[in-house]
């Protein structure tokens, strides 16, 4: 017998009524239903949060190890693997799993433009905890960060398939319409995971998605949340200078 998704999800719902809880009945029931139809699910709870730092507690801001030296010592910096509007993205061994990594460093200091006080850095540090909460197979995932005086250091999973822009130049500027429809349907699940958790990112363009590998198969990810915005979260995006003038609203 062939299983709906709808079909499926009641079963499930009714299952796990059966058992108490129709709090966990609908989650098991809306889970079902997402995988069925093949897109992503979130927890009501985290989809009705108003903001995406919501529910990172102060005890939970830990994942700052330090300034530069600190990120010398834990990883080995192997060199530029892209540069951008906000500073440079180069690529990094962790000395002791030997695991790659991929370091974006904002500059901050006196040379950086994107922070000035200390009220902007705690601001931008509750939102790279929170971007740290975004598990998601199609957001690109922030492990760990250091800041000093001059900048903050974003230690990213490391991707090493190129960009969607490379790719689409590789390919004369257009994909044939079954890759387009995968790579679509990628994108759409890793902006609507940020919209989700109340993020915008507000940066979306194929310069910002990066494929996890060289693999034909291999996932699409997005990146540079530097623009983002969560309704707490203002100033530090409204500066840049090159903000479409719409952004500066
Ligand atoms: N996690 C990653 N793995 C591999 N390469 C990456 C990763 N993050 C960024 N890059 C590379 O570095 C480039 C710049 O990164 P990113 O877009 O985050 O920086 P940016 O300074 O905000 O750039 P811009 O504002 O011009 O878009 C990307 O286009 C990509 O080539
Ligand atoms: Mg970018």
């Amino acid at each position: 017998m062939a299983w709906t998704a709808q079909r499926l999800a009641a079963a499930l719902a009714g299952r796990a009524r059966a058992g108490g809880g129709s709090r966990t009945a609908a989650a098991v029931a809306g889970a079902a239903c997402a995988a069925a139809l093949g897109v992503a699910w979130c927890e009501p709870k985290r989809r009705l949060q108003k903001h995406p730092s919501e529910g990172v507690r102060q005890r939970d801001l830990i994942r700052c190890r330090g300034g530069w030296n600190e990120l010398q010592a834990t990883y080995d910096v192997l060199g530029a693997v892209g540069r951008g509007g906000f500073g440079r993205v180069q690529r990094a061994r962790h000395r002791m799993t030997g695991l790659l990594r991929a370091i974006k460093t904002v500059p901050t200091g006196q040379h950086g433009e994107a922070v000035s006080s200390e009220e902007e850095w705690s601001r931008m540090l509750i939102e790279v905890e929170a971007l740290m909460a975004l598990t998601h197979p199609n957001i690109v995932q922030l492990h760990e960060y250091y800041r000093d005086a001059d900048a903050l250091y974003m230690v990213e999973e490391y991707c090493s398939g190129g960009t969607l822009e490379q790719r689409l130049q590789q390919r004369g500027g257009r994909l044939p319409p079954p890759e387009a429809a995968v790579v679509l349907r990628q994108m759409l699940r890793g902006v609507l995971c940020c919209h989700a958790h109340g993020l915008a990112h507000r940066d979306l363009k194929p310069d910002n998605f990066v494929f996890a590998s060289r693999d034909e198969e291999a996932s699409l990810k997005l990146i540079d949340f530097g623009l983002s915005l969560g309704p707490n979260v203002k100033s530090h995006t409204a500066r840049c200078a090159r903000d479409a003038p719409e952004m500066r609203t």
